[in-house]
This record gives structure tokens, sequence and C-alpha cells, in this order.
């Protein structure tokens, strides 16, 4: 196909050659380079002076620290062994010198950092030399040198750099030393700053920050073995500083003997561990274009070399033609793998999802049948039979609030917003949140609070969260303190700068341990013996899609502050969201359409405890038969409850279809087990009354379109 195409220009074709000749050129220098390290570099014998001599023999091993969790740079594994790039090259630096050389295995990379500075070891053995660092440390020559990329989610659209992200969040480690250099750079850039890689990545995984800055190399280790799938190489940051080994400038004869030790590696035994380590597979993470270019560029270099040994010549350009066949067969096999390994990994999360939410049905289910079937088989006598009864309504309830944390996250909880005051919405929730427990609430609002465009039902969620967790994080009792005040976000924050309403929940507890602390918004971490981990996620979730942020205030013994901030509406005129009515005698007459027998029994029990008369249908047609039918019988009926979805049969949508075309006034509840099809797809409707439900939920939503009892 090739030989088929036109022949070039002849400007193009001078360009083309120019080009050709520089790769050519490249290519054979880093060849030439590359054969004369392998081939002429002798392995010399180090030979101490003997004042080196006597130093380590009065002083003892050179003890250098390491950071604890740096794959695969370095990283001290489970039974306490130093591993990766940097102790294989310890290793052999350690065989050349016959010195020992001893890695200390304790303490985090900051207390790695403060044990130099204060002269407890003698240095570091893999550290980016800083200003700050060099007034304590001497360098060896670099050791490692790596690629800083910039990593965002999936979803994040384009490319950007670090410039891009003014306002906005980035995770990088608290040890990096590039942090100063990218305040100073970027500040308009928000720092998130974690102990390591694996909770920068996390962070970004899970919509704590936007980006983050990390090394390539470290990533895409990180990645592939914590199993994080919505992540992509953004950008490049350019070259990360190299790492040498620090050595304590105190202790001269310890970096006179490391640096002779490092001189007797020799470079390709470097490259050979370098390459052990450090593969530019990044299963997981996208590879980006410059990434790519620079890959095709290496090789096509590296075929022009060949070429040129062989004749400038036709052959020449099949060759190339044959490498560029390769090298993208190449890539499509190597997409295809990784296609593969998101696939397994997405399956196992799904897996393990769906495992731990049986596992708490089941539990709750355990709690239903067992104090149900109880009842039935022994017949206790009231008092016990309430008991048993009671606990089943009990679990039934925590597994309502499981599905509807559950449906939060999924798709269709978006927001649908309505602009309210926050105050009664707040303070409903938080009274829903303490009922029938040891700890009082108290919520304080700032006079003239602004309103805020919110989903009241989830906003009240997230106020529930929060204060069932500051309850619960005061056993003994306590007052939960809920705050709301207007604030102005400002360039920098992590909301849209402009008018915010800040809502502040905070309690009296132990506080959160600072180990829990970076991980509470992760789903299912928690410390509760009954918890499900996702409060805390499900709110941080609700939050974001709001447009807000929230962040958390812990110290050990000093109680927790969670402190959620949203855009606020000034000015605007509010709606207020209905409030459930105490149950009053009714008349009147209800349909009720469900596919599912037993609803239909509640319903009719239920409903009818009011006073009033139900029919049943099992599906959309029966209904919108009956309802015809009441009509021209003159007992028409004045409300229809009807289900959403009705597998094989008619749903509740084309029953309010069929009913408003003859009576645009026809009053026609929704109720569903799912969550909206998509936000405001159900406004239509009358009201709404989401499964499952409880007798009183159920006569509030119904109860006011039926005429009270005479
Ligand atoms: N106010 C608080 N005080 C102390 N610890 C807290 C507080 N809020 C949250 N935490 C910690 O964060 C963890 C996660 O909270 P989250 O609400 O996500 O889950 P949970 O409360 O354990 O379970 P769930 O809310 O799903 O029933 C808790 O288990 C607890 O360790
Ligand atoms: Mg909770």
């Amino acid at each position: 196909m090739r030989e088929a195409d036109p022949p070039p220009a002849p400007g193009a074709r001078r360009r083309a050659a120019a080009r050709i000749a520089v790769l050519v050129l490249c290519g054979s220098v880093a060849v030439a380079a590359l054969l004369r390290a392998t081939q002429m570099e002798p392995h010399p014998t180090v030979t101490l002076t003997a004042e080196e001599r006597a130093w380590i023999a009065s002083h003892g091993p050179i003890r250098l620290g390491a950071d604890p969790a740096y794959p695969p740079i370095e990283w001290i594994d489970a039974r306490g062994v130093h591993r990766g790039l940097v102790a294989d090259l310890l290793t052999l630096v350690r065989r050349r010198l016959g010195v020992p050389i001893e890695i200390v295995r304790e303490g985090s990379w900051k207390e790695v950092l403060e044990k130099a500075r204060s002269g407890e070891i003698d240095g570091v053995a893999a550290i980016q030399p800083t200003p700050e660092r060099s007034e304590y440390l001497a360098w060896s020559i670099p050791i490692v040198d790596l690629l800083d990329v910039v990593i965002v989610r999936h979803d994040e659209p384009g490319s950007p750099t670090l410039g891009d992200l003014s306002g906005r969040r980035v995770a990088m480690t608290s040890g990096s030393a590039l942090v100063d250099e990218v305040r100073r750079a970027n500040p308009d850039v928000e720092l998130v700053l974690l102990a390591d890689e694996v909770s920068a990545l996390r962070a970004v995984s899970f919509g704590q920050a936007e980006a983050a800055l990390v090394n390539l190399a470290v990533a895409s280790y990180v990645v592939e073995a914590a199993g994080i799938t919505n992540l992509r190489v953004a950008s490049d940051y350019g070259r990360g500083l190299p790492l040498s080994i620090g050595t304590r400038r105190d202790r001269p004869l310890a970096t006179s003997i490391v640096a002779k030790g490092l001189a007797a590696v020799s470079l390709a035994e470097r490259e050979e561990i370098r390459q052990r380590w450090v593969r530019l597979d990044v299963s997981g993470v996208q590879t980006t274009r410059r990434a790519l270019l620079a890959l095709a560029l290496c090789l096509i270099a590296i075929t022009a070399v060949a070429a040129v040994a062989l004749g400038w010549n036709a052959t020449l350009r099949r060759r190339v033609a044959a490498a560029t066949a390769g090298l993208e067969a190449e890539l499509a096999e190597r997409r295809r793998a990784e296609e593969a390994l998101l696939r397994a990994q997405r399956l196992e999360s799904l897996a393990i999802l769906a495992g731990g939410i049986a596992h708490d049905f089941n539990n709750l289910l355990t709690g239903i049948l067992g104090n149900v079937s109880l009842v039935r088989r022994d017949r206790p006598g009231p008092e016990e039979e309430d008991e048993l009864l009671r606990e089943a309504e009990r679990a039934t309830r925590r597994a309502v609030s499981l599905t509807r944390q559950l449906l939060t996250f999924a798709k269709g909880g978006a927001p649908d917003t309505l602009v309210v005051d926050l105050a009664p919405l707040v303070e409903e929730a938080a009274r829903v949140a303490t009922r029938g427990r040891t700890v009082g609430y108290r919520v304080v609002a700032e006079p003239g609070l602004w309103p805020a465009a919110v989903d009241p039902g989830q906003l009240g969620q997230v106020v529930q969260n929060l204060v069932i967790n500051a309850v619960e994080a005061m056993p003994t009792g306590g007052v939960v303190e809920v705050a709301l005040d207007n604030v102005r976000a400002g360039a920098g924050a992590r909301v849209t700068p402009g008018p915010c309403v800040r809502l502040r929940v905070s309690d009296e507890g132990p506080g959160i341990p600072a180990d829990v602390l970076p991980h509470v918004f992760d789903p299912f971490v928690s410390t509760k013996e009954r918890g499900s981990g996702l409060g805390l996620a499900v709110t941080h979730s609700v939050v974001t899609r709001h447009g807000g942020a929230i962040d958390v205030r812990s110290r050990p013994g000093e109680g927790t502050t969670f402190e959620v901030v949203l855009p606020a509406r000034p000015g605007a005129s509010t709606v207020t969201p209905p409030r459930s009515e105490p149950a009053r005698r009714r008349s009147g007459r209800v349909l009720v359409m469900d596919d599912e027998e037993s609803v239909r029994r509640v319903a009719q029990r239920v409903l009818g405890s009011l006073g009033c008369e139900v029919a049943v249908a099992a599906d959309g047609l029966e209904a919108v038969a009956l309802w015809h039918a009441a009509r021209e019988g003159g007992r028409p009926f004045d409300v229809v409850v009807v289900d959403l979805t009705v597998p094989g049969g008619t749903g509740g949508m084309d029953v309010l279809r069929r009913l408003r075309e003859i009576d645009p006034q026809a009053k026609v509840v929704v109720s569903s087990g799912y969550s909206e099809p998509e936000p405001g797809a159900l406004r239509e409707f009358s009201a709404t009354l989401p499964k499952p439900y409880s007798a009183e939920e159920a006569i509030a939503v119904v109860g006011p379109f039926l005429p009270p009892a005479p």
C-alpha cells in the first residue's frame, strides 16, 4: 500500500530526509553510548582509604532511611524487607564495597526525613535534592530519574496541565519535594496533601480531588496494585527531580564511601535494574498522546538505524512500513489487553459491592423473617408480640435506609432542585435523626440566611447522615450543633466563587483517628459494628452533585466538625417543600395499581384504615378500565396510586397519560421502588410515594387528596 502512494513534493521530501537524518543521528549516538557503556565500563574493585576504613570500623554500618511506601522505586514489604529498584541497586553497591549499608525500616517517610535531619541516621537511600535538604545532606550522582504526570478521572474533559487547574483540587504526597515549586508556580491550585501516592490517587478516583500530581512509574504500579480503574494520565509535568542518595554533610566519609560504591556499578547494570522495575507499562492508566508519540519516535529512530546499516534504498521504506504495521498491531494488542483488564476489574468491584450488599440485606431479612415467624408460630402475648414486631420494623427501616443510600449513588439520584430556605429543612432532618436518642441537637441559623437550590430529599439525607454520625459518636449523650451561615467563596475555593451557604455539624465525641480521617468519604469504610460505611460516601456524592464541597476537621479528643458549602441564591424566591400532615379520618375512593399482590394488600389495609374505600388493580389496563367504569357509574375515584413499572404490563406513566387525556385534573400519585428515571420525569404526577413506605408515610402522601370524613 505504501508503494502505491503518490511521490511526495520535493520540499516535503527534503524535510522528511532531514528529519530521518536527525533521528538516525540521535539513534546512532544513543546506541553507541549504550554499547560503550556495556562493553567498556569495568567493574572496579573498590579500595577504601585508611581513613574511610577506620571510620566504618568505629561507626558501624552506614544507616540509610527508606520510603516505606513508594513502589516500585522502593518500599518495605509486609515482612519488613526493603524492596524495589533502590533495594536492588543498594545490594550491588554493598557487594562492590564490602561495607555494610543498613536500611532503617521503621517510620513513615516524614519520620525518615526527620531522622535524617536530626542526624539519627546517616542519610536517605533515595531522595530528591532540594535547597532546604542540602543544608544537611550531600548528594550522590542521580540514581533514578522519572517523569511526573498529572492524573485525572476518565470523565474529566481534555488534557489539563497544572496551569489549567486553577481553583481546583490537586492531590500530592505531603513529603514530595515538588510541593513548594508547585505552590510557587501555581498559587491558584488548591493542594490536597496526603500521606502517600495511593491516597492521592484514591482521592482523585473518589472525587475528593480533581487531579493528582504523581510519578508515572509509581502511579502505574499503584493503580494496578490497588485496582483503581477510573483514572488516566492527562499531561506530563515534565521531568521529576532525579533521586540521589543523600548522606549527612557532617559525615563526609559516609558520602565518599557511598560515591565509590555507586561508581563501581556500571551504567548498563543500573539500566538493567531500572528496566526490571520501571516498565512504561501503564495498565489501567491511558497513556497520553505525547507518550505514545515519544514511543513511536523511538521505534522509528531504531528502525532507521537498522535501515542505514542495510543501505539507504527502497528497502528502508518497506521496513518502516513493516515496523509501523508491527507497532500498530502491538498497540492494538495492548489496547485489547488493557480493556480486558479493565473489564475484569470492573466485574471484580461489582462482585465486591454485590457481596457487601447481599450480606447486609441477609442480616436485615433475618431480623424481619425471624421475628415475624416467631409471632406466627408461638402466638405470644400482646406485649411480646409487640416487641417482636417492633424489632422486625426496625430491621425493615434499616433495609429502607440502605436501599435509599444505594439509589442516591445510582445515576437516577441526580438532584432535582428547588430553591428553598435551608433552615426548616435542616431542622426537620436533625429532629428525625435524633428522634429517640439520648443526644440533643441545636440548629443555629444566621438571620437572613440566603436560599439555595437543592434537592430537598437528598439534602435532608445529607444532614441526617452527618447528624446520625455525630449522635453515634456520643453514646453517653451530648449535643449536636448544627450551624448555618452565609459565606462568600473566593477564587481558589472548591466551589464556584460567589455567595454560598455553609452548614456545619459539630459533635463533642472522641474525634476521628488520624489513620481513619483520610478515608472517611470512601465507600464501605466503617469503624462501627453495624455500619455499612456508605453514609459519608453518599453525602460526598450528593454535595458534589449540587456543585458544593464537603470537608471534615477532627482531632482525637476534641470532637468532629463536618462543613458543607453549597452555592446560594440570594434574593431568589423560595418554595416550601410539602410537609407531612397528621392523619385525619377521610372518606372518598382510592384506586391502587400494583403488580405485587402483597403491596396491593398493604395499601388496601393502610388506606382503608383512614375510612376511605380502596379498589385495586394488578396492571395499568385494568386500572384504566376500573377508573372509566367508576366515572361512568357516577362514583369516580378521588385519587389513583400507580406503580411506575409493571414488568410486561402497562406502567404508571401510561396510566397517567390516559387518565389526563380524559380528565386533566385527575389526581395520580406515583409509587416506585426505583430511583427516578431522570430528574423531573415524575413531576407530572400529583405526588410521589417512594417504596417501601410505612402506614404513616402512605397516609401523609395520599390523605390530602381525599375529602375529610363528614
Ligand atoms: N462525627 C464523627 N465522629 C467520629 N467518627 C466519625 C464521625 N463521622 C464519621 N466518622 C467515622 O467515619 C466512618 C465512616 O462514616 P460513614 O457515615 O460513612 O459510615 P458509618 O457511619 O460507619 O456507616 P453508615 O453511615 O453507612 O451506617 C465511621 O465509621 C466513623 O469511623
Ligand atoms: Mg454514618
